[in-house]
């Protein structure tokens, strides 16, 4: 019998008042809701699993008045912890509240639930002609819940910006179980603070999103998918120089490098159909004008680049099937790369216009403290935002390595100071990246983020520990 006396407090005062499905309380059930995509892991309490917000502000209420802490919980594909169970925490997880409603077509939004999965949603508008722009790897499984906790990005920031541009009302739940409504879905409504960007990236620590109008474009109607092989980062940047001057709209401006397709070549066995191979790998995706026209001016700008001594060899998909391939090679990077070994993964920006000279600096840095790893490198160079992922070599074990990456993550994050730059560009901060948070804040914006904490959840029961300790 578990004799865990806040576990049998909160059961017995939720007794009667929800149904017993929302409930898991056997460890073996709870399990796979204390970890997310980072593989730290740990057991939660209990497991809640709402039908509704009612259901959601009864349990904030009565874990609140226990004051027992709670993690909420979306699709848990989070790369920073910040779902993560740390201490035998209860976990909410949003997961069964996924419904979306109808599109409203005038005010081009659409109203869902915290549990909706990211996937859906644009399934969902793509009938109507529209979407909702957020596009990540993990789109299959990831919810808006944590979309939105989160701020997060993908691969169509340069087009589009983050998440929190596309979101015009939430409704949120307090630690002591008030459901408030944040904006109502107003288009135009200047009333003083906006709480919906508060709540947007705070990653759950201030009160649990239920639903969300969010805001839609309209689909794009001609995109093309370009690939192209190139020997370096600076070519890189040439290509992107002639982008953005070229006659197109930009939807993503992806890079990877050699080793990284190396990595999905041989975990998930896709192939580059490039003919000549380079040191790096640029995915461009565009949108073109509508008309006939357009099409003569791409395939000139195409000539053009193709011409250039930075481009070693450049294709476009031809179909469907060939736009999806390409992406797969990008898409596959993440999976790939943790099939090949553990991983370190540093999730940083830069301004735009210094993204070569950052990596080429962290590159050296990576290369002078002699690791016993390999260093990955992607992300969108249209954002100034690279992933740098190291790679643990067989040489070393967990330990080893650990102390390892601590060693080039002091310096790292130096560097990134030095340019100005963030350390979580889009993951969030979670439990991976407080140690920047508590390095790049000053002391007068930590108080005052840790009394907006406060202000909302005065027990400090919301995610606790994650983004800062208190
Ligand atoms: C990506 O860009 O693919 C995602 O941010 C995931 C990752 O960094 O591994
Ligand atoms: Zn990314």
């Amino acid at each position: 019998m578990d004799l865990n006396p806040k576990k049998q407090q909160l059961l017995k005062a939720l007794e009667g008042k929800l149904p017993q499905e929302v409930i898991l309380s056997k460890s073996e059930d709870c399990a796979p809701y204390g970890g997310d995509w980072t593989r730290m892991t740990g057991s939660p309490l209990l497991v809640f699993l709402p039908k509704t917000t009612e259901q959601v502000a009864l349990i904030l209420k009565n874990c609140n008045e226990l004051k027992i802490p709670v993690i909420p919980s979306g699709g848990r594909t989070g790369l920073s912890g910040g779902a993560v169970v740390t201490a035998n925490e209860v976990v909410l997880s949003l997961s069964r509240m996924s419904k979306i409603s109808s599109v409203d077509l005038l005010g081009r939004t659409v109203r869902v639930q915290a549990g909706a999965v990211t996937e859906a949603v644009h399934e969902h508008c793509a009938k109507e002609g529209l979407l909702w722009p957020i596009d990540l790897a993990s789109k299959g499984t990831c919810e808006v819940g944590g979309n939105l906790s989160t701020n997060a990005g993908g691969v169509r920031v340069i087009r589009y910006g983050m998440v929190r541009k596309w979101v015009s009302g939430l409704q949120i739940v307090t630690m002591n179980g008030d459901v408030i409504e944040l904006n109502r879905g107003l288009e135009k409504n200047n009333t003083g603070y906006d709480l919906i960007q508060l709540m947007v990236g705070a990653e759950g620590t201030l009160a649990v999103i239920t639903e969300a109008t969010l805001k839609l474009v309209r689909l794009p109607q001609k995109e093309k998918v370009l690939f192209f092989s190139l020997p370096s980062l600076e070519a890189i940047k040439q290509l992107f120089k002639k982008a953005r001057l070229a006659p197109f709209e930009i939807l993503a401006f992806e890079f990877f490098s050699q080793s990284c397709l190396k990595a999905v070549e041989k975990q998930l066995n896709r192939r580059s159909k490039l003919d000549k191979p380079g040191e790096f790998y640029v995915l461009m995706e565009i949108e073109l004008g509508l008309g006939s026209e357009p099409e003569d001016l791409l395939e000139q700008w195409l000539v053009d680049v193709l011409g250039a001594d930075f481009v070693i060899d450049g294709m476009w998909a031809q179909s469907s099937t060939e736009r999806k391939e390409i992406w797969g090679l990008r898409e596959g990077i993440t999976e790939s790369i943790a099939l090949t070994h553990e991983v370190r993964k540093y999730d940083v920006s830069v301004a735009v216009s210094q993204i070569v000279e950052f990596i080429t600096e962290a590159e050296r840095l990576f290369l002078s403290m002699n690791l016993e790893a390999d260093l990955y490198l992607f992300g969108h160079f249209g954002d100034g935002s690279p992933h740098l992922n190291i790679v643990r070599r067989d040489t070393i074990d967990h330990k080893t390595f650990v102390e390892h990456c601590d060693r080039f993550e002091k310096e790292l994050y130096l560097l990134i100071k030095k340019w100005g730059g963030s350390a979580s560009s889009e993951h969030g901060v979670g439990l991976l990246k407080k140690s920047w948070v508590a390095m790049a804040k000053t002391p007068q914006e930590m108080a005052l983020v840790k009394a907006i904490k406060t202000a909302f959840d005065p027990n400090h029961l919301l995610n606790p520990g994650k983004i800062f300790s208190l």
